[in-house]
């Protein structure tokens, strides 16, 4: 069993990840800075697997609070790196801050590494790297387009960063995984995504528009040259995604050979249309999701969806969760989120006429 950094660990996969990574024994440090998360989140972690994690609240940028970590949680075995921003307009916004948190988080890690000698490492990339492909699936050979966004541009530059130092650096070993869509969430219900303000991506607004909390989800486009209009993507289970990091590493910690980067699709292979996913989302959970057609979104993809052959064969890991099943996790998701918000509002209630 190995003893595992996970940086972005009270996040959205991460937080899924660190799950599989302790039903499997291993131990977790957890660095989170919270910028995009929650701490309660570990009280969910303990629920599903009954051992809440160790937690450092330390931002990965901090080169200096990042080495004391590592000095305080001594003999880390390999680094499962999440801590990234994510959002892709603020990235437009805000480039600089996009390009610090995501580099300089990365660069601190790969310097720390050979000091406390770590010497696995597994990264977080994702499926923009691809842009629109010319040919589809896509394989790991698919060659790489210019990035759509600074977002994009973070995840094309840190793969390079990767391949560049454990190049330099015979003691390394590396996993990139490449991230379809992740949707759904932990079928206990005690952990899932928690979007800040208005969803971006599509499952956590279906989900909140079913709830009632937003009128309407707007279709982004039904002319484009697929089957029924709407954009193509591979959305993947967000526990079947956790559970390829666990393989990854299972990997790592058991390479021989030196100075190795292995990049891995990780995605189901299989394409949904927007209109498959409500239309599958409302059957599966018995609800509405009412939505209406509006114009395509800048920067959108067509249509992309993954040959994960790689990962099926070399890792042995294979997306195993239904389309149906993972929608009814994200709704019963939303209705456990109702019932946090309603337990939290009763509580201010009783503390406010107290
Ligand atoms: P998330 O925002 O839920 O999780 C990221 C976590 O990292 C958050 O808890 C945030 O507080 C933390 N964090 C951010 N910057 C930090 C810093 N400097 N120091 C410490 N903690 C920091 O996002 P997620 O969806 O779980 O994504 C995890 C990773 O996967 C990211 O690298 C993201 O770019 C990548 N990815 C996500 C998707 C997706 O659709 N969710 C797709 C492809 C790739
Ligand atoms: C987006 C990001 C991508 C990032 C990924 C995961 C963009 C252009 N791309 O990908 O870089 O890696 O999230 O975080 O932002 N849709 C609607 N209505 C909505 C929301 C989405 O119709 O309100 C459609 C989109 O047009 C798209 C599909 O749903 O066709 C999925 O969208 P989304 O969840 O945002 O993911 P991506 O666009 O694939």
């Amino acid at each position: 069993m190995a003893k595992v950094l996970v940086t972005g660990g009270t996040g959205y996969i991460g937080s899924h990840t660190v799950v599989e990574l302790q039903k499997k024994g291993h131990e977790v440090v957890i660095v989170d800075n919270l910028s995009n998360s929650n701490i309660d989140v570990l009280n969910g972690i303990e629920k599903i697997t009954g051992v809440y994690p160790l937690f450092e609240n330390i931002d990965c940028v901090d080169y200096v609070g990042m080495d004391r970590m590592f000095e305080k949680h001594r003999d880390i075995d390999a680094i499962i790196h999440f801590a990234a921003s994510k959002a892709v307009g603020e990235s437009v916004e805000k480039p600089l801050m996009y390009y610090r948190n995501n580099l300089v988080s990365l660069i601190n890690l790969l310097q720390l590494m050979p000091v406390h000698g770590v010497k696995s490492f597994v990264f977080s990339s994702s499926c923009t790297v691809y842009g629109q492909p010319d040919v589809l699936p896509v394989t790991e050979k698919t060659p790489i387009k210019p990035a759509m966004s600074p977002y994009g541009n973070t995840k094309q530059i840190s793969e390079e960063i990767i391949y560049d130092t454990i190049h330099a650096n015979p003691s390394y070993n590396g996993i990139i995984l490449r991230y379809f869509n992740p949707i759904g969430a932990h079928p206990s219900a005690h952990i899932g995504e928690l979007p800040i303000g208005t969803p971006n991506n599509l499952l956590p607004y279906i989900t909140q528009t079913a709830m009632g909390l937003r009128s309407e989800l707007k279709v982004f486009g039904d002319d484009y040259d697929t089957p029924d209009g709407s954009c193509i993507r591979d959305y993947i289970n967000v526990v079947d995604l956790a559970k390829a990091h666990v393989v990854a590493l299972k990997r790592l910690l058991n390479i021989k050979s030196k100075q190795q980067v292995e990049v891995y699709n990780i995605g189901t292979g299989k394409g949904l249309s927007v209109f498959e996913i409500i239309h599958t989302f409302e059957k599966v959970n018995n609800v509405k999701v009412p939505h209406t057609i509006v114009g395509r979104r800048e920067g959108d993809i067509e249509q992309i969806w993954a040959d994960a052959s790689r990962a099926n064969e070399i890792l042995k890991w294979k997306a195993a969760e239904s389309v149906e099943d993972t929608l009814k996790s994200a709704w019963k998701w939303e209705k456990a989120l109702k019932k946090q918000r309603q337990q939290k509002e009763k509580e201010e209630n009783e503390a406010s006429s107290n």
